[in-house]
């Protein structure tokens, strides 16, 4: 065996980079079922004489998530299947289907109005080889727009025994869209042939609930928190969410993104009485993209021979996607790495996968600011981009799945939104990037490349516009947004590894006109904002956010061992000048932007999520023989009502070895309690 042949991308792109494309996957995946350790039985692999065994009982595989549906209780729950299907040759044949409200009739869950609390819920078999897939959920109609992402997943790979998993997601922000008639649509596109023999058995359900319960945390000298009733997602969810996708009624609507393909544009007509919007954005690289954050910078790529053959790639590790209103810049959001079930090492991910998998987490925009332009009735072009801070911006051609949506919040008296512009930080769209580093000979062969790619300074951007509402309410609505991010990276052509540092703020915020100009210059932390809170009437929400990652792959003839070491988190803080007044019972789903003139605004709230994961593997003719994975993980959940989940979880590829799991909320814990070895 050539060494060098092996290039540590090409073993892990192998695992799973081509999985997440249109295109068919093309290279070899470890074969990794061959081992001993994943026998069930002493059957030769691929022996199709044995008998047939007696149905094996299926390995849990999980993720570590918040709970769904977040902040109430839910004594009654409802639960209507919307697809049921083993996903086997489904690529360009997703499932689509007309919901309708009514197939509740006859339960406690019959009228939408009452729904205090909605969830999708993922219930998912798999048994054989086969990689993970890339699956997303759809809803819309005639009259909003078809084509709303509310649901991106992944799946564990298979093992020759089987593994199921199971993940429930809040989705009380959508609310609207399956308080009518819609239509939905599933797709999870997979293969199956001789080689991938793993369907993907997977059902679908909406659980609607009534009669939930917030426990709110009480005053201050209260000992226990008090329950009340939760209000109606009705009361509390956006009146309209129109899709920025393809809005096709029975496919997936994605937007591919990145060079030739181009950029992902929705023309779309607000509503006249738009008092508050926000622009939800999913998005994650895929292909050639799946390991942006290893990519080589480009002055260095294009002076390697081959680096493509051997399956490295360019345009550096920064990535994020921007926002353009009517061509104007907007906003951006950087990415938290989504590392799917076949990345890096497969066996990082059994039985454990990482935060964010089974369900991709979003980010936010608040576009409040702009409103009173968008809301003469006329059609305004949403655009988003995904950019690098290489030159040009460039990132791998139509690689990025990237859609969204705008929640609009409706001001009561149906008269039109009035307001402008009052500040905008010009520039915004510029990413002021860098890349130092150092190329000795081929690092592909015996030569080595070590470099970074950062911002030169943090990067930020600020948009604050006045509003005033048919209801007479006025007030300035500001978005305010920072970032910071570096990522060291060394390839040769037995290592490589990243250290990735991302993190950040947003801050929604309401305030009088004549405070703009001090609370968007100063650069004002938040507690200097709580002071203007208390003093001037100013109110903000402030989403802080870190996603660290470092990645380490070795390898060499005979083996070829990882560590990743991965965290996700987001924190939200509020400056209000009503921090006495308890608004629980307006605030709906992880909300991070909830701003009002009234004053509403989100109650601070947190997740944490730090894992440890790594792989030691034998290699046979270049593909993993067998090994052992293991992952530590913390999860740190406070709820806005003050409900906390603390949990510690180990694995190794066959076990869970400690799963110790507190706090207030532990009993809605997602999932319960793991049974340990
Ligand atoms: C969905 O889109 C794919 C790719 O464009 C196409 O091949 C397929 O026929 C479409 N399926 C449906 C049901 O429209
Ligand atoms: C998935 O469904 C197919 C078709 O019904 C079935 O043959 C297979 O055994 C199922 N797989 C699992 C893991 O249940
Ligand atoms: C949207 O229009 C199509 C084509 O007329 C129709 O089949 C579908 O049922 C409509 N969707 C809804 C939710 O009414
Ligand atoms: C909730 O919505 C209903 C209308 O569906 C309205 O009558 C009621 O006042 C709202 N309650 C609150 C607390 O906003
Ligand atoms: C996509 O957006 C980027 C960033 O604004 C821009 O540079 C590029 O020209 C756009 N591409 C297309 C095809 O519109
Ligand atoms: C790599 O190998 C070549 C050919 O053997 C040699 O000339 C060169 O000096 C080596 N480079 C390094 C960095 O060791
Ligand atoms: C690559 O770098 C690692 C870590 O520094 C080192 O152990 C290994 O020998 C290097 N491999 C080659 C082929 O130079
Ligand atoms: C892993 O595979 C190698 C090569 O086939 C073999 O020597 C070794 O015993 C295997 N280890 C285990 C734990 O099965
Ligand atoms: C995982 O840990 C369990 C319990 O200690 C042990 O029995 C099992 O062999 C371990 N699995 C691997 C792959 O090391």
């Amino acid at each position: 065996m050539h060494l060098l042949k092996y290039t540590l991308l090409a073993a892990a792109a192998s695992a799973s980079a081509l999985a997440h494309g249109h295109a068919e996957p093309l290279l070899k995946i470890p074969a990794i079922w061959q081992s001993p350790l994943f026998k069930s039985s002493n059957h030769p692999v691929g022996s199709h004489s044995s008998p047939a065994p007696v149905k094996p009982k299926l390995q849990e595989a999980f993720q570590i998530h918040e709970p769904a549906p977040i902040l109430t209780n839910t004594p009654q729950i409802c639960s209507i299947t919307l697809v049921s299907r083993s996903f086997a040759n489904s690529y360009g044949s997703p499932s689509y289907l007309s919901y309708d409200p009514a197939s509740f009739a006859g339960t406690s869950c019959s009228y939408p109005d009452e729904w205090t609390g909605l969830t999708l819920d993922i219930h998912g078999e798999t048994r054989g080889r086969q990689f993970d897939r890339l699956g997303t959920v759809w809803v819309g109609n005639n009259r909003t727009g078809q084509g709303v992402e509310v649901m991106r997943l992944d799946n564990p790979e298979p093992t020759r025994t089987g593994v199921f998993w199971d993940i429930k997601k809040d989705i009380g922000k959508y609310w609207s869209l399956f308080s009518e008639k819609a239509d939905v649509v599933f797709d999870l596109p997979n293969i199956v042939d001789d080689t991938y023999t793993g369907a993907l058995n997977v059902t679908l359900k909406l659980s609607a609930s009534v009669d939930g319960v917030m426990q709110s945390r009480g005053g201050k000298h209260r000992r226990r928190p008090v329950a009340q009733s939760a209000l109606s997602l009705k009361n509390r969810s956006a009146d309209v969410v129109i899709p920025l996708s393809k809005r096709l009624r029975t496919n997936n609507s994605i937007f591919l993104i990145g060079g030739s393909a181009g950029n992902g544009t929705t023309p779309i007509t607000l509503p006249q009485n738009a008092a508050r919007a926000i622009v939800e954005i999913y998005a994650s690289g895929t292909a050639t993209e799946e390991f942006w954050y290893t990519g080589i910078p480009d002055r260095f790529y294009n002076q390697i021979p081959d680096a493509s053959e051997d399956g490295y790639y360019g345009h550096g590790t920064y990535r994020e996607v921007q926002l353009y209103i009517d061509g104007t810049f907007a906003g951006f959001v950087t990415p938290y790495p989504i590392i799917y079930t076949g990345g890096i090492n497969p066996l990082l991910w059994r039985p454990s996968a990482n935060y964010g998998t089974f369900d991709q987490p979003t980010y936010n925009v608040d576009v409040t600011p702009w409103l009173g332009g968008l809301t003469d009735g006329k059609e305004h072009v949403f655009e988003l981009a995904v950019v690098s801070s290489e030159e040009g911006g460039g990132i791998n051609d139509a690689s990025w799945f990237v859609s969204g949506n705008v929640q609009v919040y409706l001001d009561a008296s149906g008269e039109r939104t009035t307001g402008k512009v009052l500040k905008v930080q010009s520039g915004g769209e510029d990413v002021d990037g860098y890349t130092e580093g150092k190329l000795v000979g081929d690092p592909l062969t015996n030569g080595s490349l070590t470099y970074t790619v950062g911002l030169k300074r943090g990067r930020s951007f600020g948009v604050a516009g006045s509003i005033k509402t048919g209801s007479g309410v006025e007030y300035v609505a500001g978005w305010y947004q920072s970032a910071e991010y570096s990522n060291n990276g060394f390839v040769n052509a037995t290592a490589q590894t990243n250290d990735q540092k991302s993190y950040g703020w947003t801050r929604s915020f309401v305030l009088g006109a004549d405070k703009v100009d001090k609370v968007m210059d100063a650069g004002l932390s938040l507690d200097e904002l709580q002071t203007l809170a208390d003093t001037q009437g100013v109110g903000a929400v402030q989403l802080d956010y870190n996603y660290p990652l470092y990645a380490a792959s070795y390898l060499s003839n005979t083996n070829f061992d990882v560590q990743v070491n991965q965290q996700f988190d987001r924190t939200v803080r509020r400056a209000s000048h009503n921090s006495q007044r308890n608004d629980l019972n307006q605030l709906i789903g992880d909300e991070t932007t909830f701003v009002h003139a009234e004053p509403v605004t989100a109650l601070p709230h947190a997740t944490l999520s730090r894992r440890t994961g790594t792989v030691d593997s034998v290699l046979v003719n270049g593909a993993i023989a067998n090994g052992t994975g293991t992952s530590d993980q913390t999860f740190m959940y406070r709820d806005m009502a003050g409900g906390t989940i603390d949990r510690h979880t180990r694995t190794n590829t066959t076990s869970v070895l400690q799963d110790t799991l507190g706090g207030s909320a532990s009993g809605r814990a997602q999932p319960a309690q793991l049974a340990v070895a």
